[in-house]
């Protein structure tokens, strides 16, 4: 163990904002599993994120729980992966305001995340919504992390981490370790089923474009039953013309591992009643084995809470380390 290379780290996060979509599961968190022998994973529930939009305190406790079961459930082994909650470890908190300090308001004001989340919240405007990517930056640098996964929207996130982070170092010589988004090989970008142009959002203002990862079998089949297609009837894969039966047919090939050369022959000539039904019910199998495991590790707290504590522990044991050289640097007196 001791002369083993240093496995390269790898963050990331997801809000629990509200439930975990089908999209989360096939986009990220199914394929973070995988990496878990490569790579010294941490993966955090970003709650403190999510509070830049109102949230019920009641609702975001439940879903940062659910939460943790549903990654362990999805194969995310606690013993092999670091799950944490962001606000148990201060050092989010502590590191997020220094780097406000080096973010730019003009950096700040080009977010496409903050244009689109001030457009939808126009009531609620507030500053964390703003400095936002500075804390993002935190989350990333306590760790040193080598990667981060995340989808095409969050790539301006990683990119404004990397500026901060080369400045703060060009100030005060090497502190942070440069991340670089890391777009995994594997893995589906699922679009709504009822706009296929807009990526599977559970802000998707109708219900049925998006389906949850613990939702009921029949719920998922009465959304894929309903998913918009085209009129020419013919399951052939072609994002710019059949955007829907293509998002179809993305989502049928990651649950059922079959290519699409395959799933067009096994639709030939077949209607999209047909094809629409397989693929709610590949989906219904692909979730049903998640949705058992997560039900049953929320019946056991105790073990759910022994899970994000230890992470929580292991966690702040790495960001303190990187608080203390910040706090050193910026010349904060020790206590
Ligand atoms: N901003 C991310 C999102 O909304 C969540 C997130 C917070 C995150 N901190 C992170 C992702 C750090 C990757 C790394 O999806």
């Amino acid at each position: 163990m001791e002369n083993q290379v240093q496995k390269k780290r790898i963050l990331s996060g997801i809000q629990p904002s509200g439930d975990l979509t089908l999209g989360s599961y096939l986009g990220a968190i199914r394929n973070w599993a995988a990496l878990a022998d490569e790579y010294d994973c941490y993966y955090m529930l970003a709650d403190m994120h999510t509070i830049t939009v109102r949230q019920v305190p009641a609702d975001l406790r439940r879903h940062t729980l659910t939460q943790v079961a549903a990654y362990i459930a999805s194969g995310l082994d606690p013993e092999k992966n670091t799950l944490f909650v962001q606000s148990h470890v201060p050092a989010h908190a502590q590191l997020g305001w220094v780097l406000d300090c080096y973010t730019m308001f003009g950096e700040l004001s080009r977010m496409t995340q903050f244009k689109d989340k001030s457009a939808k919240n126009a009531d609620n405007i507030n500053a964390g919504l703003f400095t936002y990517p500075a804390l993002m930056a935190a989350d990333i640098l306590l760790y040193q992390a080598d990667l981060v996964p995340v989808g095409g929207d969050q790539k301006q996130h990683v990119e404004i981490c990397r500026d901060i982070a080369n400045r703060f170092n060009g100030i005060y010589g090497d502190t942070f370790k440069i991340p670089a988004p890391y777009i995994p090989q594997v893995g589906a970008r699922v679009m709504s089923l009822t706009s296929p142009e807009n990526k599977m959002s559970k802000s998707d203002k109708d219900p049925n474009g998006c389906v949850y990862m613990l939702e009921k079998p029949e719920d998922i089949m009465r959304k894929f039953k309903k998913a918009v297609t085209d009129s020419d009837a013919c399951v052939r894969f072609d994002p710019a013309a059949k955007p829907g039966v293509s998002n179809l047919m993305q989502i049928y090939s990651v649950s059922t591992g079959k290519s699409f050369a395959e799933i067009e022959q096994e639709f030939d000539g077949r209607g999209y009643g047909d094809f629409k039904k397989a693929v709610g019910e590949s989906v219904v199998e692909l979730l049903r084995p998640i949705r058992e495991e997560t039900e049953r590790l929320l019946a056991d707290k105790a073990y759910l809470e022994s899970v994000y504590r230890a992470g929580a522990e292991k966690a702040s044991r790495v960001a303190d380390r990187t608080v203390a050289k910040v706090y050193k640097k910026v010349g904060f007196l020790a206590r």
